[in-house]
């Protein structure tokens, strides 16, 4: 039997009859965009995240881009991210009119290298966004000591439920912000995405910017030049029901990667859980330098992969421009030619994960 990358469905017919309802009970209030859905969802998913407040709005990318304006990021700002990512990280500071600089990663977590964050560091950097990538935390405390003067947005897209030193992911910077993707760990059956955090006069803010610029006080106002990245009531209600069932999927998703840990060959680079670090496994990924190889003999078998990423953001045609400045990138580069994502998701059986494992053993003997 073929084992595919993904498969979305499953996640669905888990919760068949809660979801069913709640899109029911939705289709039947008559209010189909911030309304009471909304509300519920952003106090449920706060208090899940264990951060004061949230803002449900329409994407990861967006929850990025009014993150960084709700601390009034813009032109001549620089905002330091990673390469590794993505490309919706840096997509989202271009959106500000900001200039992203680029800094290379840690090889064994494959988040961002604290020392290449202090390298980078100028008198014009307003902003610091790690990325806990495939659902490992970057490495806060670092990277907190090195930037005490900017504002520190975390990015959560791929990391719903990780924890750094028994505090979840999302609770160290000034802002987090989070994807809600059908593909993510907690995802939407569409497009959604949040911002939480503990400080309400930025959480107000990132209120204003969703919605034109309106108070709650003043429709039809605009106090500030905002956007349209409202959240609908159709994914805040399905989102609800499937936050109920986030815990047992990571979980599942962490019992699947330590089958994965024990069978997979020593000659291939496995995910590392970093001392205090609780891995969610968005994404399984190994690294080899035979990976090509490795990805077109599982594909022979029915066996789905994946690569997270396959270009680097500064080698994107789309920034070839010079719209980014960009530091020493040389581990983003191998890892770029070496990852490859295998199958992971609650639905796979522990005897899939051993085909899959049986199958990486194969080839690379
Ligand atoms: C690390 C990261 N940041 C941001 C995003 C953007 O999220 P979205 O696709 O919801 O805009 C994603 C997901 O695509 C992501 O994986």
């Amino acid at each position: 039997m073929p084992i595919p990358f993904n498969e979305l469905r499953s996640g669905y017919l888990a919760q068949q009859p809660e979801i069913d309802d709640a899109v029911r009970r939705v289709l039947e209030s008559g209010w189909y965009i911030l309304g009471r859905e909304v509300a519920a969802f952003e106090e449920e998913f706060a208090a899940w995240c264990g951060a004061a407040g949230c803002v449900g709005v329409n994407s990861g990318t967006d929850a990025l881009y009014l993150a960084l304006r709700a601390c009034g990021i813009g032109p001549g700002d620089e905002v330091i991210t990673v390469a590794h990512t993505a490309v919706a990280t840096v997509a989202a500071i271009r959106m500000t009119g900001a200039t992203p600089v680029l800094v290379d990663i840690d090889p064994a977590r494959y988040t961002m290298a604290p020392a290449a964050l202090a390298a980078a560091i100028t008198p014009a950097t307003r902003a610091v966004i790690p990325v806990h990538l495939y659902g490992h935390p970057a490495d806060m405390d670092a990277i907190l000591e090195i930037a005490r003067e900017q504002f520190v947005i975390e990015d959560c897209a791929q990391a719903h439920g990780a924890r750094y030193n028994g505090r979840p992911v999302g609770s160290f910077g000034d802002l987090a912000c989070y994807s809600f993707y059908p593909t993510k760990n907690l995802g939407a059956l569409g497009d959604g995405g949040a911002v939480t955090g503990n400080n309400p006069a930025l959480l107000d803010r990132v209120r204003l910017l969703r919605e034109y610029g309106w108070t709650p006080q003043e429709r039809y106002i605009s106090q500030v030049e905002g956007v349209n990245s409202r959240l609908d009531e159709m994914q805040a209600a399905i989102l609800r029901v499937r936050l109920r069932a986030l815990e047992a999927g990571n979980d599942a998703r962490r019992k699947l990667a330590a089958i994965y840990a024990d069978m997979l060959p020593a000659e291939v680079q496995k995910p590392v859980e970093a001392p205090g670090c609780r891995h969610v496994y968005h994404l399984y990924v190994i690294q080899t330098a035979r990976r090509d190889h490795l990805r077109a003999r599982l594909a022979e078998q029915g066996i789905g992969s994946g690569i997270h990423y396959p270009v680097p953001v500064h080698l994107q045609p789309a920034y070839a421009d010079g719209s980014l400045r960009k530091h020493d990138l040389r581990v983003t580069e191998q890892a770029a030619r070496e990852v490859l994502s295998l199958p992971m998701y609650p639905a796979l059986s522990e005897e899939q994960i051993d085909a899959v494992a049986a199958a990486v053993n194969a080839a690379l003997a």
